[in-house]
């Protein structure tokens, strides 16, 4: 139908006389009918949306910003990263061990700073890089370790039980290499060994026997990096027989005890001499502490011709704030609102919603008397 332009302005005038008289209808109808509420309601429904819209965007700037994928130059058990070390000088050098950063990547973090600050020539981590083996852990950890700038130093790392899913450890490798790994440094052996099922006892004894021999005259001291302590402990009041599970190890080594055996998996610091062998069980790297006298450490090593020399470093100050809030955002907020392309698109769905239901409540006058 065409309307003659002389008329146009008149019917504008009309159209608009319909709709501002059914507009009242059509909010009243059954499309959009809403509950009549006090504007302290309506003002609460707006600030709960205000405060979702908040999580959802720090949760997706979390995912954003403070996540690293692999590999990371410098992390990991890595042939390059092992190239990166300074040479030893005049025979001597000085290593960081920490462990268990689980849930406070931050707190490896700011101990990394300070082994660096005394002098550190790389480190060496126990184990338990994450509470729970997922791809988001570990690239928050990876950010963490980004962040040390100039005061990143070769890290390397052996495998926990939290690193792993049952026998699976593919998403370790990915992140941080193998589990089985070795490397000669200042005629120092390391070696790093998967210990946490006693099932690996025989392949831990083979892998260690392998590499003495693939090393033999390279090295006159030897340093065993795992999960597990080799020794008995005290974890949550409970005695662990770690010398049971570790039995492997006098078997491997024969005749010619580790020097060193480093491990973590219990959250404190325990020191022992057991004959020609040192252990050092730290695990005070960020998981939550599992005796009343732990604190947040590291160890200093110093590896000097004919002597080894131990320090305990503990936390410079509080476990650093900024770790309370990114670690509930990065790892676990952000993949439950964007892990995947449908829990995104949902959550901006309901985002939305709720948004629009909060808004119309608070343009809704209340009802008289109600
Ligand atoms: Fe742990």
């Amino acid at each position: 139908m065409r309307i003659p332009s002389s008329s146009a302005p008149a019917v504008a005038v009309t159209v608009r006389a319909v709709l501002r008289a059914r507009r009242p209808d059509r909010v009243a109808g059954p499309a959009l009918r809403l509950p009549r509420v006090r504007p302290g309601v309506a003002r609460a429904a707006l600030v709960v949306a205000c405060a979702v819209v908040l999580l959802d965007v720090a949760a997706a700037l979390a995912g954003s910003l403070l996540l690293r994928d692999p590999p990371l130059p410098g992390l990991g058990n890595r042939a390059e990263n092992v190239a990166a070390i300074a040479l030893p000088r005049d025979g001597a050098f000085r290593f960081a061990v920490l462990g268990d950063p689980e849930e406070r990547p931050s707190v490896t973090h700011a101990l990394l700073h300070q082994a660096a600050a005394a002098g550190a020539d790389f480190a060496v981590i126990t184990g338990d890089i994450a509470d729970r083996c997922a791809a988001v852990d570990f690239a928050h950890f990876l950010w963490n370790w980004s962040e040390l700038g100039a005061d990143a130093r070769p890290t390397f790392t052996a495998i926990g039980n939290h690193d792993k899913r049952g026998a699976d450890t593919a998403l370790f490798a990915r992140f941080f290499g193998p589990e089985w790994f070795s490397f000669v440094h200042g005629r120092v052996l390391f070696l790093f060994v998967n210990d946490n099922d006693p099932a690996d006892a025989a392949r831990c004894e083979e892998f260690v026997r392998g590499e003495l021999a693939a090393h033999a005259g390279q090295f006159d001291r030897t340093a065993l990096v795992m999960h597990k302590p080799a020794i008995d402990y005290l974890k949550k009041g409970r005695v662990v027989r770690g010398t049971q599970t570790g039995a492997w190890i006098e078997r491997a080594f024969g005749g010619r005890p580790p020097d060193l055996v480093l491990a973590g998996h219990y959250h404190g610091y325990v020191r022992r001499q057991a004959g020609d062998t040192l252990h050092l069980v730290t695990g005070g790297g960020g998981g939550n502490l599992q005796g009343p006298n732990e604190r947040y450490h590291m160890i200093l090593v110093d590896v000097l011709p004919g002597e080894i020399r131990d320090s305990t470093v503990p936390l410079d100050g509080w476990p650093p704030l900024r770790g309370k809030l990114e670690w509930p955002l990065a790892v676990s907020a952000w993949p439950l609102l964007y892990g995947t392309p449908a829990r995104t698109g949902a959550t901006l769905v309901l985002t939305l919603a709720l948004v629009t239901a909060a808004w119309a409540l608070r343009r809704r006058p209340r009802a008289a008397g109600g």
